[in-house]
């Protein structure tokens, strides 16, 4: 898959994990920032990503920033984004079974590397079972 990454500088040592995880797992990965420690603002991150995601040039994003909850706020804005914050293993799996999420948000603040990289894994390798969570779905767009 192709996937877009990105983070503020309170999630950038995890994105930087993230990033090279992905790309082993043998994905298409384009880092959209940032690329150091210095402040940003997590809405200018999420906005990069999620145009991609948006315009469908990129099938899935993957956004961190301190909590993860600036970011799926900010992530769900977007008409096409299903954005869900995960801690665990469990609420990454029916983030992608029940919501069919398109977008990964975590706070590197929150859980360790190695949750984080479950949840990777979790979320990438889990498909979205459809029936009657795809008509639930469907009614994001009455919002
Ligand atoms: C930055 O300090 C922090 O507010 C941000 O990373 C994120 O946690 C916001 O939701």
């Amino acid at each position: 898959m192709k996937i877009a990454i990105g983070s503020d500088h309170g999630g950038f040592h995890l994105k930087e994990m993230i990033r090279v995880l992905v790309a082993d797992l043998g994905h298409g990965v384009h880092d959209l920032g940032c690329h150091s420690v210095q402040s940003v603002d997590y809405p200018d991150i999420a906005r990069l990503v999620c145009e991609q995601v948006d315009a469908g040039a990129m099938e899935r994003g993957i956004l961190i920033c301190g909590t993860g909850i600036g970011m799926s706020m900010a992530a769900n804005r977007y008409r096409h984004v299903r954005a869900a914050l995960c801690h665990d293993h469990y609420t990454a799996r029916m983030s992608r079974e029940h919501n069919d999420a398109n977008v990964l948000c975590m706070g590197e603040r929150v859980i360790g590397m190695g949750v984080a990289e479950d949840i990777v894994r979790i979320w990438l390798g889990t498909e979205f079972s459809g029936g009657r969570h795809l008509g639930r779905i469907e009614k994001f767009s009455q919002c």
